[in-house]
């Protein structure tokens, strides 16, 4: 069936649970809204602190569903494991899986630690792929249901001073392709979002800041992000890229010489990096944090 532009909300799962992991803050908390809004009820993942309980409380309160709160370090080993345990022991009807909990850092790669790059992969893949594993028998069971993994456009091309986050996308949206083809003709859809920069977090609100009219004119609010991931979704979009110049760039940098590509992704992502603090040829410090 045909989704108009303006009636994707009467085609959330009214009633029927889904799952958003990172839902505490930013694009998940906006996520988790928009289908609080729709009548969906909700299991919202995100680590130990009291924003998460705040928001499960908040958007109980305010739209009538259930907001069950998961304070789970996801990158803890077993972790993912026993909160899908927990979460399918409640029996609810599953319609649908956000995997939105993602994390990154903007630096030479030389000047990052083992601990950065380990959390990046463990939470940005192996988390996502645990999740989808482990509750993808239950979506199966629904009439219709929908899997929507958080990529970036960032997974569209390597990125110089981004060294491992943006292989990590390119892991989710490669990942998120071939599942989709894998489960045609079933109940389950999957799609991959991949944002251009988000206003979130203060870093990520200093970052676009700090690369002027340019950074402004491309970037997006969570709430509108969070609502062309959820428009894509119910009209069972393989790749959702959010703002028509986002598309623009994501298909000109199909096409574009490599060189040009990283000298841009380079130059832009170069100014935000966090600068060395020694010149490369000098003894590197402990790698290990
Ligand atoms: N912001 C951007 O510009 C941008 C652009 C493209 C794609 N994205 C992607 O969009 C997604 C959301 O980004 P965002 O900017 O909204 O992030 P954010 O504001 O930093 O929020 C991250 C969320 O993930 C949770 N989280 C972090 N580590 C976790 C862990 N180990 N276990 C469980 N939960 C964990 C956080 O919980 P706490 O609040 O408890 O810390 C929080 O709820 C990510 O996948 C990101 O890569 C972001």
């Amino acid at each position: 069936m045909r989704v108009q532009y303006g009636n994707w909300r009467s085609h959330l799962p009214k009633g029927a649970h889904a799952v958003v992991t990172g839902a505490s803050q930013g694009l998940g908390r906006a996520f988790a809204e928009e289908l609080a809004r729709g009548g969906v009820n909700l299991h919202l993942v995100a680590l130990p602190d009291a924003d998460l309980e705040r928001v499960g409380q908040a958007l109980q309160a305010l739209y009538d569903v259930s907001g069950e709160t998961h304070a789970c370090d996801m990158t803890a080993e077993g972790a993912v494991e026993a909160l899908c345990e927990t979460i399918l022991s409640r029996g609810h009807d599953l319609a649908m899986l956000i995997n939105n909990a993602g994390v990154g850092y903007n630096s030479t790669f030389v000047d990052s630690t083992v601990r950065q790059n380990e959390t990046c992969i463990l939470l940005n893949n192996l988390a996502t792929v645990k999740m989808t594993r482990l509750l993808l028998p239950a979506l199966l069971e629904a009439d219709q249901a929908h899997i929507l993994n958080v990529a970036s456009m960032a997974a569209m091309f390597p990125m110089p001073y981004m060294p491992v986050y943006a292989p990590s996308k390119s892991f989710v949206l490669s990942f998120s392709q071939s599942l989709r083809q894998e489960l045609r003709g079933t109940s389950v859809g999957v799609s991959a979002l991949c944002p251009n920069g988000i206003r979130t977090s203060a870093d990520a609100r200093e970052k676009i800041a700090s690369h002027g009219k340019v950074g402004d004119l491309f970037c997006l609010d969570a709430d509108e992000v969070a609502q062309a991931g959820l428009r894509g979704l119910v009209r069972d979009r393989a790749v959702i890229v959010p703002g028509a110049l986002n598309r623009a760039i994501a298909s000109v940098s199909r096409i574009a010489p490599r060189w040009l590509v990283y000298s841009v992704v380079g130059a832009f992502w170069g100014k935000t990096a966090k600068k060395p603090t020694r010149s490369l040829t000098a003894p590197a410090p402990s790698p290990v944090q």
